[in-house]
């Protein structure tokens, strides 16, 4: 049997197209740049889809390209045998040119022909649209096949679940497939069919005739023209075609392996735990080196693309301890990984260093409170089963409880960055769920909280909240006395209260001020700062403090001596404090609000800018 490895696949397929008038076009990047609906290309077909929805391509009707694509929606599956985040999607495209009579014939020769895949044709068996309410089932297809020499016993008719294809993200173009698979083994029973997992058929290939555009509403409308786009995984082939029974067993992931069996000194193959720990570490490696290395690098952070990238670096970094893999690891896997496809990929060779200094940067970062978030997952574990064991003493009906609480999860990922995920699976290693809607409302609150952080500013700029307290604290005094002399010598303070952000005063008058008396008030205080009057403390009784002319507020509190704050000539009051030294410090007066609060009470809501 020949061996195939990645080269002489991609090469031979794109020969076969090129030979039949199809334009080899580049990869486009992991990051879609038509689809706002998906954080990465999903697929060969996704940077075409302005083209397949009618748009005219430079390069022609005609294309053909290896792309690289991520789907991350099965992350907590890799460690089988044959799932992976990142993989390379052979494919050509019809955009309005040839349909289903050129192109299955095509895939038959391509699958069967001696100068190519070589399959025996009773080793192949299809899939075909059978039919729904909306749309006929797809015989012409069936007729093709058939006349193209598969058995007619090996054409299956399928439901839509099976037989549909797209769109690429949420909406854009799709339609009805013809799947091809490999036929490795006898069927396990009468019934067994391209969709049972017994092993005995494993997919190949793709063919999509697409005819329809999937809208956001959900409705499809009919595309101006007839496409055809074909998907082949460059990894599941060649897996497939060398008669292996894992992707990880192809020349791709060879260096990788005898990297990390160098590190470790372990084997991939020796037991079922390091087999998934090489392959997770496989997988996450390459992946994260294809989306660092990305023409458009990402980098890991906290939201879309890069916390994705965040995640699978600290899975890695999770299964990597499970095999002892030292720290520091993950780019020396990568290494192999830009190695084996920079000609290729010529990406990864040019950001090679950028991507050896972000996984070492991620790593280092997670290493660091991995070992402490580990313990403090177990003390919760444990925390939950000392729970059950009491209560279900107590009480025989009682249901163990058997989920992470929200917060708690919360707490891992905010304190010792656990992406929720990985949280998910470590407790479902152990029996344990995540109540994912608790972390989801933890997470929201803590946003919404840091969010009122990061725009609540102090006042006037001061750097801390008993400087800008204190200045607020000054101001109200500027304040009561400017109402005094603009409303009325009778204002008095009903109340007070004072944020770092603002200073809230209330006080008696029996009407609204005018915006006038407004503007009066701020531009007297706001001479007063001006002038950068020493505020001046002196400790006197109250009996002194009353007969000098200091105001003063509940004077049954201050007992017998009294501190006073004098302001220039401008403010008289007796108070407890602390108040800034000169109004110079204050900044800039503004009312922000005046309103009612109350039968002949107003209030004032105030701030330093
Ligand atoms: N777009 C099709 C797929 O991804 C070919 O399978």
């Amino acid at each position: 049997m020949k061996t195939y490895t990645g080269k002489t696949l991609r090469e031979m397929y794109l020969g076969f197209f090129e030979k039949r008038g199809h334009k080899i076009i580049p990869s486009a990047s992991l990051i879609p740049e038509n689809d706002p609906t998906v954080l990465f290309t999903t697929a060969g077909m996704h940077p075409l889809v302005p083209y397949l929805l009618g748009e005219k391509h430079p390069a022609g009707k005609r294309l053909c390209d290896v792309q690289k694509c991520v789907r991350t929606g099965d992350i907590d599956d890799v460690g089988d045998e044959r799932h992976c985040t990142f993989f390379e999607m052979l494919g050509n495209w019809s955009l309005g040119d040839y349909f289903k009579e050129e192109m299955i014939p095509w895939s038959y020769e391509f699958l069967t022909g001696e100068d190519y895949l070589h399959i025996p044709s009773d080793k192949l068996a299809v899939t075909v649209f059978g039919g729904d309410d909306t749309l006929p089932c797809d015989t012409e297809s069936a007729e093709l096949w058939e006349k193209a020499g598969i058995k007619k016993e090996n054409i299956y008719f399928m439901p839509r679940e099976n037989n549909w294809w797209g769109p690429a993200g949420l909406t854009g173009p799709c339609g009805t497939d013809t799947e091809m698979f490999v036929i490795r083994k006898p069927k396990c029973s009468p019934t067994c069919n391209p969709d049972c997992n017994c092993g005995a058929f494993l997919e190949i290939w793709n063919d999509v005739f697409m005819r329809f555009n999937k809208q956001a509403d959900g409705s499809f409308t009919e595309l101006s023209q007839k496409n055809v786009d074909t998907g082949m995984g460059l990894e599941r082939a060649l897996c497939v075609l060398n008669g292996k029974s894992s992707v990880y067993e192809t020349d791709i992931f060879e260096n990788a392996i005898k990297v990390i069996s160098s590190l470790t000194g372990k084997e991939y193959g020796e037991n079922e735990e390091t087999t998934k720990a090489f392959r997770v570490l496989l997988d996450h490696c390459r992946t994260a080196t294809f989306m660092l290395g990305d023409e458009k690098g990402i980098v890991p952070s906290n939201t879309d693309q890069g916390y994705i990238l965040r995640r699978i670096i600290r899975r890695a970094v999770r299964f990597g301890r499970k095999i002892d893999l030292p720290e520091g690891s993950l780019t020396k896997i990568s290494e192999a990984f830009i190695e084996y496809y920079q000609d290729v990929y010529p990406e990864l060779k040019i950001n090679a260093q950028k991507i050896a200094d972000e996984l070492l940067k991620e790593e280092a970062k997670f290493t660091k409170t991995l070992q402490q978030g580990l313990k403090e997952f177990e003390k919760c574990l444990n925390g939950i089963e000392r729970k059950n064991a009491f209560m279900s003493q107590k009480d025989p009906a009682y249901i163990p409880e058997k989920s992470i609480g929200g917060k708690q999860a919360f707490h891992l990922y905010d304190t010792y960055g656990f992406p929720v995920e990985i949280t998910a699976e470590m407790a479902k290693e152990r029996g344990f769920s995540v109540d994912m809607d608790g972390y989801k409302s933890a997470f929201e609150e803590h946003q919404s909280k840091s969010k009122a952080g990061s725009e609540q500013k102090f006042a006037c700029g001061l750097a801390d909240h008993k400087e800008a307290t204190t200045a607020l604290h000054t101001a109200t005094h500027l304040l009561h006395s400017a109402l005094k002399k603009v409303c009325s010598p009778d204002v008095q303070q009903k109340g007070s209260n004072i944020t770092e952000e603002r200073l809230r005063f209330d006080f008696n008058l029996p009407q609204p001020m005018t915006a006038e008396q407004i503007k009066q008030v701020e531009d007297l205080v706001n001479e007063q700062i001006q002038k950068d009057i020493p505020v001046v403390m002196k400790e006197i009784t109250l009996e002194e403090a009353k007969a000098e002319g200091f105001t003063g507020l509940f004077e049954s509190k201050y007992g017998e001596v009294v501190k006073t704050y004098t302001i220039g000539d401008f403010s008289k009051e007796i108070c407890g404090g602390p108040h800034v030294e000169s109004t110079g410090k204050l900044g800039k007066f503004k009312i922000q609000k005046e309103q009612s609060c109350g039968s002949g009470l107003r209030r004032i809501k105030a701030v330093l800018e």
